[in-house]
């Protein structure tokens, strides 16, 4: 998982390189490097550590040059370094490679290309890349590509430059997402289109098998065999601020407060006029159809996955199917049952997510009918798919999602109701009422997030302790356990949540005098039990904070702090109580001196297994 920029114009390249690959660090950010060809030679130039090394590297005498390539990193094969980052030349230093992927056979392609006397410099799989194009190389540029393209297998998007042929790049994909962004008189590659809608709307998303010859007055695109391939211009419509930070401190920040219009945008045009029904027209299949299987699978990873335990919990109470929910990294290795009969749900915000996808493909390969939530436009995961609902988030930038997770509990809540109104397993009054709330949530959304101060003083006083469990039963415990992972990954506490009942059969033992609890206490249905759960942990002197909704007057005398959130149907109040813990992961972040948006370790899409 990386991101990878290149640039063929008549400016400077080293200008766009460098600010598109600040919009990629999303994608890694533990080494970068750029390529430019100043008319003579390759200048490379790496650093290991964030773009902002890279940046002091070169301030003082930036490369110059209108041709150029560059990679902002997350290691794969081989640690984080200056000889491990991208780009990657052959032996003479003419053919300079950058790519986002894994090239699976590089071991064996890398043995022979060593016998044939090839020198390497790193320990990557990519070097292999462009000392194989050196090895194929008979004079015609876009042939040693194809035959490249032959012989590597895995995933990959790439983009190659090559001193010999200064008037273009060469691009290519397969399993990871490229765009071409059109210039007037210059052309644009990224890995993604925040990169680029600084410099054009105009683009091309490249296709699995796709090579584009990417010059500064035109782009040809061909498949594998070198036969032309005609593409529609893709016309980004968002608003360049929208993937800026738009006044706030930090990205997620800024996403947490765009969850009001991110929750309204997913819904709206899904609501009928009269407001009596959920309307699904992207849905292509036939209402009886999508309630004709007998098995769901949700399936996702990290944030998304944790949405799909909610949409289980919808779908089954709603529509009164049974649903199970995997992990994706171990539903597809775990042979599971999937036939023509089986609904396979896939969730991903980035749609690009490996083992998302791969789970999705085996399971198209097995019969299954796919359906993907994603919040990307023409990704990986959303062409893949038979069927595709889009949350309406806008770009996510924050490694710890947030928005994502809202919408996607937003269009699992509408596509449950969709499926129950077909089955009638809900009265056409419940459908009514529970589309009336929702129309109340984002502004509901904004309610909770009016004032934040009671919530960075817990984060200020608990900040530094090194454990914080959450509990909850039912969809509290859903919700528990995205409040945890989002604490976890950007502020470094360790966090656990726990089914509350599940306390008194091991984790009990865990909780001691000033340990802070993050008791949820919403569903009406299981809150006696919740209560009890809460005072067996205040019997051992832990501090409790309760999340509970307006109105409720009991939680506060059993713990030690309450928040409350808007009142509304238990259903839909997961989308109102995660919000504080988004918060309070945020601000405990920020009291640690945590780096929120770009937490250690982690990347905002996983496109690696
Ligand atoms: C990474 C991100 C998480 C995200 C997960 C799944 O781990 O850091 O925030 O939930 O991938 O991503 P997806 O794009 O498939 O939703």
């Amino acid at each position: 998982m990386c991101g990878i920029v290149g640039y063929v114009g008549d400016r400077e390249a080293v200008e766009f390189l460098l600010e598109g690959l600040s919009k990629l660090e999303y994608r890694g950010y533990d080494s970068a490097g750029i390529a430019v060809y100043d008319g003579s030679v390759v200048r490379v130039e790496k650093s290991v550590g964030r773009l902002a090394s890279l940046k002091e590297k070169i301030e003082d005498d930036m490369p110059k040059g209108c041709l150029g390539i560059g990679h902002t990193r997350w290691a794969t094969h081989g640690r984080p370094s200056d000889r491990n980052a991208h780009p990657h030349t052959d032996c003479t230093g003419e053919f300079v490679v950058v790519h986002n992927g894994i090239i699976e056979n590089y071991l064996a392609l890398k043995e022979e290309l060593i016998e044939q006397g090839h020198a390497f410099k790193s320990e990557t799989d990519t070097e292999v890349v462009a000392h194989l194009l050196e090895a194929v190389y008979h004079g015609d540029f876009e042939a040693a590509v194809r035959e490249v393209l032959r012989r590597i297998e895995g995933s990959y998007s790439l983009v190659f430059m090559s001193k010999k042929h200064p008037d273009r790049l060469i691009c290519t994909k397969k399993d990871n997402p490229l765009v071409i962004g059109l210039g007037d008189g210059e052309n644009f590659i990224a890995s993604d289109i925040p990169a680029i809608i600084q410099r054009t709307r105009r683009t091309f998303i490249l296709n699995d098998g796709e090579i584009a010859v990417v010059r500064k007055d035109s782009v040809d695109i061909m498949d594998r065999q070198g036969d032309p391939v005609t593409k529609k211009v893709f016309e980004v419509n968002w608003n360049a601020e929208a993937a800026e930070k738009g006044g706030y401190e930090h990205f997620m920040l800024k996403e947490i407060h765009e969850q009001p219009k991110a929750v309204r945008d997913t819904m709206s045009q899904r609501i009928s006029k009269d407001g009596k029904e959920i309307v699904l027209e992207e849905l292509k299949w036939t209402p009886e159809f999508l309630n004709s299987f007998n098995k769901i699978y949700i399936v996702a990873c990290g944030t998304a996955y944790h949405a799909g335990l909610v949409g289980k919990f919808y779908i089954e109470k709603l529509a009164r199917v049974m649903v199970e929910v995997d992990l994706a990294s171990e539903f597809r290795y775990r042979n599971p049952i999937v036939d023509e009969n089986t609904l396979l749900i896939v969730v991903s915000q980035s749609g690009e997510t490996s083992d998302t996808l791969a789970a999705l493909k085996e399971s198209r390969r097995l019969g299954a009918k796919t359906l993907a939530l994603t919040n990307v436009v023409g990704s990986s995961i959303a062409r893949e798919a038979d069927q595709v609902l889009y949350t309406w988030a806008g770009p996510e930038i924050a490694v710890a999602s947030t928005k994502a997770y809202t919408t996607q509990l937003i269009l699992f809540f509408m596509l449950a109701l969709y499926m129950a109104e077909i089955k009638g397993t809900q009265t056409p009054e419940r459908v009514r009422e529970l589309i009336d709330l929702l129309k109340k949530i984002p502004a509901q959304i904004s309610e909770t997030l009016s004032d934040v101060e009671p919530i960075k003083t817990f984060a200020r006083k608990y900040g530094f302790n090194e454990d914080v469990f959450y509990i909850g039963r039912s969809l509290d415990y859903d919700v528990a356990l995205e409040g945890s992972l989002k604490l976890k990954e950007i502020s470094y506490i360790h966090a656990e949540a726990y089914a509350a009942g599940e306390l008194k059969h091991g984790t009990l033992a865990l909780i001691v005098e000033g340990v802070p609890v993050i008791a949820l206490a919403t569903q009406k249905s299981v809150y006696e039990k919740t209560l009890s759960n809460i005072k067996e942990v205040k019997a051992r002197d832990a501090v409790v904070i309760g999340i509970a909704a307006e109105g409720d007057e009991e939680l506060q005398k059993y713990v030690d702090h309450v928040i409350k959130v808007p009142e509304t149907d238990e259903l839909l109040i997961p989308l109102l109580t995660v919000v504080p813990l988004q918060l309070l992961a945020y601000f405990a972040a920020i009291t640690r001196g945590c780096d929120v948006d770009k937490p250690r370790n982690l990347a905002k899409s996983v496109t690696v297994e």
